[in-house]
């Protein structure tokens, strides 16, 4: 992935500087071609020579000098750069960076390149949670900038605290599997259903389940952020929508399935992640229902089934993918879900376990697919998982 990139490497002045050596050392033996900014500041931590040795190209350390080497005029490095890291990212710099200055050789190039730029911070603790240090770091997230968070450890000037610049195999693998993952969703439209809903019973009370609605959220933002065009239908959940996907707020089965209705048909794919509930209370009462009697009946109805719903509607190149949340029998009852709703794919998740299904953080899943054919994942994070499962997915599509 980095093999022939053309990656500028922006040091400011801060002790990890000297960590930055080995990062360029590590990015060239990953087959890129590594070009050096250093400000004022980094060439009292590490000389400019060091840099040029690991990377054999020139390095750049001012804007004012005589142009010997390659075309390094004004933006050349900023044309030029396939991919920036900035590491070590000083306070000063990002401060620098989140107005839009221009004032030494790194900063210019950052505001003139339009390529996806990487930066760590590292600093004293206290400077790093100093909330202008924070307003500046939202600045550049929401600017595009890819944040490679610091970690927490001792730092150079004595104290414990976050603030340390992560190892450098760390840092080239945050930049490898980001890169890797970057828009190769670009033009999906994703239709993603998440949460459990909730079935009124009287104004104040409703019957609903467990689902907190993780494993949805993760995906609609694994998703976006791989490009894709995302509208989330979620039930009530107390989690906050990913940045940027079109939001549907429902509360019961029925609304989900409107909502999910009227956007089925322009959705490229459609991952229903919801636990809809089964039935709902056949006569919702007016008023709240009072404590007088000493035993009440409530008549439930078989609600609608979206996903089968869907399955029948299906037109061709659309996929459909539906979760099986199960407390026995998982692979028979998974399959049998596969078939009865025409889906592409169904994830099926045992949920008597501890470490898998409701409210938990990760889950066990296996992966079952029309052609017959079954995949056992490991234990992993529902993060993890949404972008295992969208990986699987784009596969089956080509
Ligand atoms: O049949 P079961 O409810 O176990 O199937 C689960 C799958 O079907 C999930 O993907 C869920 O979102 C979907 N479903 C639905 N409408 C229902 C019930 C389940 O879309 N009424």
């Amino acid at each position: 992935m980095l093999k022939g990139k053309n990656v500028l490497l922006g040091v400011t002045g801060g002790i990890a500087a000297y960590k930055s050596v080995e990062l360029a050392s590590r990015l060239r033996k990953a087959g890129a071609s590594v070009h050096v900014i250093m400000t004022r500041g980094a060439q009292n931590f590490v000389t400019p020579l060091t840099f040029r040795e690991i990377t054999g190209n020139p390095v750049t350390t001012t804007m004012w000098g005589e142009v010997t080497n390659h075309n390094v005029e004004h933006i050349a490095l900023a044309n030029l750069a396939d991919l920036v890291i900035v590491a070590p990212a000083t306070a000063n710099f990002i401060v620098k960076c989140a107005m839009g200055m221009a004032d030494d050789m790194l900063t210019t190039t950052l505001l003139a390149t339009k390529a996806p730029i990487f930066f760590a911070p590292a600093m004293n603790s206290n400077m790093y949670d100093n909330q202008l240090t924070q307003r500046n770091l939202d600045v550049l997230i929401e600017n595009g900038w890819n944040f490679i968070p610091p970690e927490s450890g001792h730092l150079a000037c004595g104290v414990e605290g976050v603030g340390r610049m992560p190892e450098p195999a760390d840092i080239v693998d945050f930049v490898r599997f980001t890169m890797a993952f970057a828009a190769d969703m670009l033009g999906i439209k994703v239709l993603v259903t998440a949460a459990g809903t909730h079935e009124p019973i009287d104004p104040v009370r409703y019957i609903g389940n467990r689902s907190s609605g993780k494993m949805g959220y993760a995906i609609a933002e694994a998703a976006k952020k791989r490009g894709a065009e995302v509208i989330l239908v979620s039930g009530p959940s107390a989690l906050t929508p990913p940045e940027g996907v079109e939001f549907i707020s429902v509360e019961s089965a029925e609304e989900m399935r409107e909502a999910v209705l009227e956007r089925f048909s322009e959705a490229d794919l459609i991952i229903k992640a919801a636990a809809v509930a089964d039935y709902h209370v056949r006569d919702v009462a007016d008023q709240k229902i009072k404590k007088n009697e000493d035993e009440i009946t409530l008549v439930l109805k078989k609600n609608p089934d979206i996903l089968k719903e869907l399955g029948e509607k299906k037109r061709g190149g659309q996929i459909l993918v539906g979760f099986a949340a199960e407390t026995q029998n998982l692979l028979e009852n998974a399959k049998a879900k596969l078939e009865k709703k025409n889906l592409d794919m169904i994830v099926a998740n045992d949920v008597s376990r501890k470490d898998a299904g409701f409210n938990t953080d990760t889950n066990v899943v296996k992966l079952l697919y029309k052609n017959g054919t079954m995949e056992e994942l490991p234990i992993m994070t529902k993060h993890k998982l949404a972008d295992e499962l969208l990986t699987k997915i784009l596969h089956m599509k080509n």
